[in-house]
C-alpha cells in the first residue's frame, strides 16, 4: 500500500473497547478520514464514548487538526454494541482491558463476523503479540498497534509483528498509519515491552532506585529528567543524540556506569506501597505525589494542552527535517 494512493474514505476501521484509548484512537482515525465502527463491549462505554469522541473532535477543530465541518467527522462514526457492524472492516483494533481472557473473548466475537482478509490488531501495552495471536483463528493477520495517549495528537505508533504475523501485512499497516499523522515504528520481531516500554521501564527502574536509596527526591529526579531528556527527545532519539553530542564519551561512561546501574527484577517497594494503598496517580489524586482534586484535574488539563502544543512544535521538525532543509537550500542555488 503506497501512502499517496490511499483513500481513507474507502477504508473502514473498527475499534472494540471505548475507554480512554479507544475513544482517542477512534478520534485519530476519524480525523484521518476513515469511516469508524466503534464497538462498545460493555454498556458503560455507551454512556461516555460519544461525549468523549465529540469533545476530542471539537478540541481538534480548535487546534486546527481538522479542516472541514465537524458534522462530517461525527457522521463518519458509528457507535454500537453490535459486533456484526464490523463485517466490512479492513482492520479492527481491539482496545479492551489488559486481560488475556477478555481479549480472547473479544477476538472470537470479531472473527465470527469479519472477512478472512480483515486485519486484526491489539493496543496491548505489555502482552506479547505472539501470545495474543495464538488466541485467534488466523494468527498471520494479527498485529500489535501500540498507541500513546492522546492517540489523536501523539505522533507515536508501534506496529508489532508476532512470531506468526505476515510481515508484508505489517508493512502495509505501516504505510497506512502515515495517513493517521504518525511517524510509526515497525517492530519486525516480537519482544516483551516492544521498544519504548523497554526503554522507559529501564528508566523507571533506575529512577525508583535513586529515590529509594536516598540520592534524590521524586521531584528532583523528575526535574532532571524533564530538563535533560525532555529537552531533546522530541527532536531526536537516543542514537541521534549520541551522534549529536559525541559518541566516544558515551563509550567511556558506559564502561564505568553500567556496573552501577540497578538490575533488580523485583517490583520496588516505593511503587508497591502506593499501589497497595490504592494509589493510581492523577486519576485518583494519589501517586508518587499527592494532589488535591483540583490539582489532579489541572494536571490532566495541562497535559492535554501541552500535547497539542508539542505536536505543533514537532510538526516543524519531522524525522527528515535535515534532508528537507538541504533540498530547499539546493533548490535555491
Ligand atoms: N492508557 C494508556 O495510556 C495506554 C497506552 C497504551 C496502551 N494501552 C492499552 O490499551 C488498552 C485499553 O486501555 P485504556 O487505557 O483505554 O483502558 P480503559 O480502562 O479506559 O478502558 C478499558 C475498556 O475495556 C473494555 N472492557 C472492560 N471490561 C470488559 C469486558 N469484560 N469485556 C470486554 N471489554 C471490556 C471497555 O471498552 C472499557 O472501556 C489496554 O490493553 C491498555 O494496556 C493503554
Amino acid at each position: 500500500m503506497e501512502t499517496n494512493t490511499i483513500d481513507t474514505k474507502e477504508i473502514t476501521i473498527g475499534i472494540v473497547g471505548l475507554g480512554l484509548m479507544g475513544c482517542s484512537i477512534s478520534t485519530c482515525l476519524l480525523i484521518a478520514g476513515h469511516p469508524v465502527i466503534a464497538v462498545a463491549p460493555i454498556p458503560d462505554d455507551l454512556v461516555h464514548a460519544e461525549k468523549r469522541i465529540k469533545a476530542h473532535l471539537r478540541k481538534s477543530k480548535e487546534e486546527q487538526l481538522i479542516v472541514g465541518e465537524l458534522e462530517t467527522y461525527f457522521n463518519n462514526c458509528t457507535i454500537t454494541e453490535d459486533y456484526t457492524q464490523l463485517k466490512d472492516c479492513y482492520l479492527v483494533i481491539e482496545c479492551t482491558l489488559e486481560h488475556l481472557n477478555i481479549k480472547k473473548t473479544v477476538y472470537q466475537k470479531i472473527e465470527a463476523v469479519v472477512a478472512d482478509s480483515c486485519l486484526l490488531a491489539s493496543n496491548t501495552s505489555a502482552i506479547p503479540i505472539t501470545i495474543l495471536q495464538e488466541q485467534t483463528e488466523h494468527p498471520s493477520r494479527f498485529f500489535g498497534l501500540h498507541w500513546a495517549e492522546p492517540s489523536h495528537v501523539s505522533r507515536f505508533l508501534e506496529i508489532i509483528c508476532g512470531e506468526q504475523s505476515d510481515v508484508l501485512l505489517g508493512e502495509s499497516l505501516y504505510e497506512l498509519s502515515h495517513c493517521w499523522g504518525k511517524e510509526p515504528t515497525l517492530v519486525r520481531k516480537d519482544i516483551r515491552g516492544f521498544i519504548t516500554n523497554r526503554l522507559m521501564y529501564a528508566m523507571y527502574r533506575e529512577a525508583i532506585h535513586l529515590v529509594e536509596n536516598g540520592y534524590a527526591t521524586v521531584a528532583d529526579v523528575d526535574r532532571a529528567c524533564r530538563n535533560n531528556a525532555g529537552h531533546w527527545m522530541t527532536l531526536v532519539g537516543v542514537f541521534r543524540w549520541m551522534d549529536l553530542t559525541g559518541v566516544p564519551a558515551y563509550h567511556t561512561v558506559m564502561k564505568d556506569l553500567f556496573p552501577t546501574l540497578t538490575n533488580t527484577t523485583e517490583v520496588p517497594k516505593l511503587i508497591d506501597d502506593i499501589v497497595k494503598d490504592g494509589g493510581k496517580g492523577v486519576s485518583n489524586a494519589k501517586g508518587f505525589y499527592n494532589y488535591t482534586p483540583e490539582e489532579a484535574a489541572a494536571w490532566e488539563e495541562t497535559f492535554m494542552e501541552f500535547s497539542y502544543e508539542i505536536r505543533k512544535l514537532a510538526a516543524k521538525y519531522p524525522e527528515d527535517v535535515v534532508q528537507q532543509r538541504i533540498n530547499a537550500k539546493n533548490k535555491k542555488m
